[in-house]
């Protein structure tokens, strides 16, 4: 028997359901739609002549879009959120000419948030973690990737995870925890890189891989080379981790080549890359996650090859990165407008990454990322009457309404239910 429909969705000018079967173009666009969902799954997504009679639950929660446009939720497939500390001077100082790689060489950017999460307590990292949580909730992102990598000790890498772990029973949104032990080999270890490596594969892993879904490591200039990148992510496996790399973000390092050698499920950043190296992920069936936010941050001029991706044919997504470093920013809704605007994708490739392709960086393809029969009913309806509206109404929150598999969660810029008290202080 199917199950009784508890959200309806109504009056979408345009619903973008990221399937091209059920509507026009590669996003799937239906005019006049309508969405069903029973127990936070979608049972119908279309034009909402079509609709069906369904039998209603008692109670369900009926939204009408008014004419405005209905996305998917949003998929950030690479974010840091967890980490304690401030690098505003770092970021004016680049303002200046200074650059992101002079600081990391002088013992500041990834080394200085190090030193700051290590010192924090829980907590502490815990609520700054939440509030940018919240953040990305409220512009509308319903599923997230989050690195731990700013602890580089068995403890602190664990404690990352942990807030994760705890953040997932406070919030509706889906959270996707990457182990990332080999952001940077610390400062300590400095003279001594294989005897980090060791602790990561012997000590480390043991402890975080129980917590994680991803291994990441964070293949570049500065950080660490392909062979130690390579050890990582095959020991991560050997531990059930999927793997994720950072590749070419500084330079042309084969970071890319070794994510298609490893069958990474996606490579990120990828600021520099040529034509083999691109087929060479699309035929791994590995996703090219784009991070425009940081590259126009970064201030280097680099951006991802958009023609080359286009002509291997790759799968792209999009994420923020949002961290202290590169790119503090947790909205989605200012990525798609960067990808576009400074990054060379249309607002439909935009649109898609963002969704569908995010979906598939994380290992959630069909099920997120999409408005379809047995996907998630996670949706945003827009305050405008096109998908447009995200590349070209800027630097403003376009969430009206964010529903989370069948909930509405954030209402106007007010979230509802999209973070509760930490465990022990409800009702406090
Ligand atoms: O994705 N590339 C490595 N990690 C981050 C930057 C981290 C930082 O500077 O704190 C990134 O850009
Ligand atoms: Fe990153």
């Amino acid at each position: 028997m199917t199950a009784r429909v508890d959200f309806l969705l109504t009056g979408a000018g345009q619903l973008v359901t990221a399937d091209p079967g059920l509507g026009e173009g590669p996003l799937g666009l239906v005019e006049g739609g309508a969405v069903a969902a029973a127990k936070g799954t979608v049972v119908f997504a279309g034009p909402q002549a079509a609709l069906p009679e369904l039998p209603l639950a008692p109670g369900c929660t009926r939204v009408d879009a008014g004419g405005r446009a209905v996305v998917p939720g949003f998929v950030d497939a690479h974010t840091h959120l967890v980490f304690a500390g401030y690098r505003a001077d770092e970021f004016a100082a680049r303002l200046r000419g200074v650059g992101y790689e002079q600081a990391l060489a002088a013992g500041g950017g990834i080394h200085r948030t190090v030193r700051a999460t290590r010192s924090a307590t829980s907590a502490a990292l815990e609520g700054a973690t939440a509030g940018r949580l919240l953040r990305a909730g409220l512009h509308g992102t319903t599923t997230i990737e989050v690195k731990s990598g700013y602890g580089l000790t068995v403890d602190d890498e664990r404690r990352s995870l942990e807030v994760l772990a705890a953040l997932r029973q406070r919030t509706p949104i889906e959270i996707v925890p990457t182990f990332l032990g080999a952001h940077l080999v610390p400062a300590e270890y400095a003279g001594d890189r294989a005897g980090y490596l060791d602790l990561l594969e012997y000590e480390m892993l043991p402890a975080c891989a129980p917590l994680a879904e991803f291994v990441d490591a964070f293949c570049d200039r500065g950080a660490l080379t392909v062979a130690e990148s390579r050890r990582v992510l095959v020991a991560g496996r050997r531990h059930g981790l999927r793997a994720k790399l950072h590749a070419n973000e500084l330079g042309l390092t084969g970071g890319a080549w070794l994510a298609a050698e490893q069958g990474c499920v996606s490579a990120d950043h990828l600021l520099f890359l040529d034509l083999p190296e691109a087929a060479a992920l699309t035929s791994a069936g590995t996703v090219a996650v784009l991070l425009p936010g940081t590259s126009f941050l970064l201030r280097t001029g680099q951006v991802a090859p958009v023609h080359v991706l286009r002509e291997a044919r790759a799968t792209l997504a999009l994420g923020t990165d949002c961290n202290p470093g590169t790119c503090y920013c947790e909205s989605m809704q200012l990525v798609i407008a960067l990808a576009c605007v400074h990054g060379g994708l249309t607002p439909e490739e935009a649109l898609l990454a963002a969704t569908d392709g995010g979906a598939r960086a994380v290992g959630r393809g069909g099920r997120a990322g999409r408005l379809a029969p047995g996907s998630a009913c996670d949706l945003v309806v827009l305050s405008g009457r096109s998908y447009l509206d995200l590349a070209y109404h800027l630097g403003v929150n376009l969430a009206q309404l964010v529903v989370k598999a069948g909930q509405v969660v954030a209402r106007d810029g007010v979230p509802l239910g999209l973070l509760r008290e930490p465990a022990g202080e409800q009702g406090a």
